[in-house]
């Protein structure tokens, strides 16, 4: 275990296990559906590689980058755009798919730009973990591997200053030590 971690919350069979649910999940829910995944970046990536390995119906998919900002362990300020998407979205469903939702800052600003910029025909969450006692702004995701306890997590695409995001478990932050 890597010694900036204090615990681990979900070994490496665990999230696996979570994300094939979360694929057959996905096939159940929008079969026959024009679909999209749209993977937030960088945290994403982990979670949005096996996710989509686990589905098998057809979808396309795409990414943005969105920054909050998050120095240390708080975000500070708006999010921002850097990336935007690179596929036409108006006639489909839109699945934003992320590490982590706690705040739901980042996810409410990014669902809203989305809908009022491109007016697909839905847009929903999917993430590998859900913090629901951090939440500020009323925003759930559709579907949600793993609810987890309110603490600094790094691990699976959760980053600490922007490291920390390739260890292959999910595990709690130690605060004192870098
Ligand atoms: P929000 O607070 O829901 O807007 O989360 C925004 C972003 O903050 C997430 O996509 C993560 O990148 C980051 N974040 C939130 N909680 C954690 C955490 O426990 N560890 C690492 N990153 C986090
Ligand atoms: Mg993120």
């Amino acid at each position: 275990m890597d010694k900036r971690v204090e615990k681990i919350l979900l070994n490496t069979e665990e999230i696996q296990e979570g994300i094939k649910k979360a694929g057959q999940w996905v096939d159940d829910h929008y079969k026959d559906k024009d679909l999209i995944l749209i993977g937030l970046l960088k945290g994403c990536l982990p979670f949005f590689g096996q996710l989509i390995s686990n589905i098998t119906i057809d979808c396309l998919i795409d990414f943005m980058s969105v920054s909050s900002w998050r120095g240390s362990t708080e975000a500070q300020t708006l999010p921002l755009i850097t990336q935007g998407i690179s596929e036409n979205i108006m006639n489909k469903h839109v699945l934003l798919v992320d590490e982590i939702i706690d705040s739901a800052l980042t996810l409410k600003y990014v669902k809203e730009y989305l809908q009022e910029k491109y007016k697909p025909l839905s847009v929903e969450i999917i993430t590998l973990l859900d913090k629901p006692e951090g939440r500020k702004v009323d925003l759930q995701p559709i579907y949600r591997c793993f609810e987890i306890e309110n603490k600094f997590v790094v691990g699976y695409g959760c980053d600490y200053q922007g490291k920390l995001r390739n260890l292959p478990y999910v595990g709690v932050f130690k605060q004192d030590k870098k």
